[in-house]
């Protein structure tokens, strides 16, 4: 009964943003310009998420690999993170949103750094949505870190369970994706969630992230919900 429930309904949803770029060209605006209404478009997926009891969301808004960009669309992209949380967080915090990060943040600039901390701490509690932000995040970057924090807490190669080995990821204590969702059409993982994602469903649309909306998230979901996951077995029940 519980595996068919969560058949119908994921419980953690990841979504690669991707084509906020092609966006802005299809406009002739700047790229930045797409980031922004990359940006525009996450206020409308969230409240979808809560609308489709979707009790955890991951996206995936900046890559170990994106800091190869121009730099001025590297800094651009530091500067939307640090206008949403300095616009946004009052209002994320209200409607009960769980702000976490993965990835690194050692690499930002130290005023970042604070206000992602301060935001994470503000809305530890919050259950209304838990919106895990993937920002200079990698998945080999996240799977070496493990190796080497295991390492240095001394574990012996028997203590290196699938169990242990995930509690030393970015994501302890978040379950695996059920459903790993791509805007723009591309069919690759591009270094997300590379562990965690072993049986999400996929889902692809060409759709560009500033124009996924409701019912585009709708349509994922609604995919999701006909899959037949296996986990390797015969079939499900
Ligand atoms: C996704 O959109 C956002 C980030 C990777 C930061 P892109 O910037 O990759 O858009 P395209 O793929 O060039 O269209
Ligand atoms: C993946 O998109 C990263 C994010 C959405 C943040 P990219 O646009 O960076 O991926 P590639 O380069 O197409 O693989
Ligand atoms: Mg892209």
């Amino acid at each position: 009964m519980k595996e068919e429930q969560t058949l119908r309904k994921p419980e953690h949803v990841a979504i690669i943003m991707d084509g906020n770029g092609r966006w802005a060209r299809a406009r002739k605006l700047p790229r930045l310009a797409g980031h922004r209404a990359g940006v525009e478009n996450l206020r409308r997926i969230l409240r979808a998420a809560v609308e489709f009891d979707v009790p955890i969301l991951t996206i995936y808004a900046f890559s170990t690999e994106n800091w190869d960009r121009p730099a001025d669309e590297v800094e651009g992209l530091m500067n939307i993170l640090q206008d949403v949380i300095d616009h946004e967080l009052d209002e994320l915090h209200k409607n009960g949103v769980q702000l976490r990060h993965i990835g690194r943040l050692e690499k930002l600039s130290p005023v970042l750094q604070e206000k992602v901390q301060h935001a994470i701490d503000l809305t530890s509690n919050n259950d209304t949505l838990v919106l895990n932000i993937a920002w200079n995040y990698g998945g080999r970057d996240e799977i070496l870190y493990a190796i080497q924090s295991m390492m240095e807490d001394g574990l012996s190669p028997a203590d290196v369970t699938e169990e242990t080995f995930s509690r030393y990821l970015f994501t302890a204590g978040i379950p695996d994706p059920d459903l790993i969702i791509r805007t723009s059409g591309e069919m690759r993982v591009s270094n997300f969630l590379i562990w965690q994602g072993a049986y999400a469903e996929y889902y692809v649309t060409d759709t560009y992230f500033p124009d996924f909306d409701r019912d585009a998230f709708r349509a994922a979901l609604d995919s999701y919900a006909a899959r037949d996951r296996r986990f390797g077995r015969v079939h499900s029940t």
